[in-house]
């Protein structure tokens, strides 16, 4: 029921056609007899400010960031929560008291999935991130922040996978190395350290599933070997890291958690997780 009373929220980005975030976070609402309504916002980058100032004085109580805004929304805010500071990147919006609040939920959401359906323990773990990239970036800064033992960064572009070390370790913590993702012999000695690998890249995605972001022959039994690609839901990655008999999460975890973060910073009440995942798995079975 659409009234007075409808708390608004949205997702402010372009182009938004394959986004899942609007049927997750409405059904996940209408399951659980909240009254809020998450809008699709498909804006143009001029007018940003202009929406911003109209979403203030309506029934808006926050909305999400999605490519390509989430650096460009970031000098419109009034505050920046210090973690999104230091990711350099914004996918969530509190409006309170008239202010704009910028929060990164992308590395937190990433981390509350690898704990919960894990049994790994950050502070006690070292881990191997493939990519150097925006999602990489949430992942290393909220992992280094959370007490990760050891962060490797391997990349494409080498240049890129030194800038994310550098910086993880200048502004969180001191515990990240880099890597050239072409040199076989360092990456087969790395995997051997590492007890959790993370591809961050987009290898492996649809339409492009036979590809693999890693050897396989690096995979061990001991690896939890996680993906953040959703689409197919088991990437070749993940299939070969089964048949070495690893343990594997799919991007979907990192998916629903990050909506959960988002919904709990806005109402300050706990997700309807279970909802939503079983929302977005049902969304999946069906495409
Ligand atoms: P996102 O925001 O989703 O992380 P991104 O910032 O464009 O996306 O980053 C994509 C990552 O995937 C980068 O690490 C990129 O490597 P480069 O920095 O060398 O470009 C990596 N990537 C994309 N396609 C790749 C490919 N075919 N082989 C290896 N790495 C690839």
């Amino acid at each position: 029921m659409i009234n007075t009373e409808t708390q608004l929220l949205g997702l402010l980005g372009n182009p938004l056609e394959h986004s899942f975030s609007p049927e997750m976070h409405n059904k996940a609402y209408e399951k659980t007899n909240l009254n809020y309504l998450y809008l699709p916002l498909e804006i143009e980058e001029d007018n940003i400010e202009d929406v911003l100032k109209g979403i203030k004085h309506m029934k808006f109580i926050g909305f999400n960031v999605t490519i390509p805004y989430k650096l460009k929304i970031m000098k419109f805010l009034d505050e920046i929560d210090p973690l999104a500071k230091k990711i350099g990147s914004v996918n969530t919006v509190k409006i309170s008291q008239g202010k704009l609040i910028g929060f990164n939920t992308d590395g937190k959401g990433f981390v509350k999935s690898l704990v919960n359906y894990s049994k790994i323990n950050v502070s006690s773990s070292k881990f191997l991130l493939l990519g150097a990239g925006g999602a990489s970036r949430s992942i290393a800064m909220t992992l280094a922040d959370r007490g990760a033992k050891k962060i490797f960064i391997s990349n494409r572009t080498i240049e890129k996978a030194e800038e994310l070390s550098n910086e993880t370790n200048d502004k969180v913590r001191s515990c990240c190395s880099y890597v050239d993702n072409n040199d076989m012999v360092k990456m087969k000695e790395i995997t051997k350290k590492v007890d959790v690998i993370i591809n961050t890249t987009s290898v492996g995605m649809y339409p492009n599933t036979e590809e693999c972001p890693l050897d396989k022959n690096f995979l061990l039994k001991k690896h939890l070997v996680i993906d953040i690609v959703y689409n197919p839901i088991k990437t070749r990655l993940l299939l070969e890291g089964e048949k070495k008999g690893c343990s594997i999460q799919n991007g979907l975890g990192m998916l629903v958690n990050q909506g959960a973060e988002a919904f709990e910073i806005w109402t300050g009440e706990k997700a309807p997780i279970e909802e939503m995942k079983e929302i977005i798995n049902n969304i999946m079975k069906n495409k």
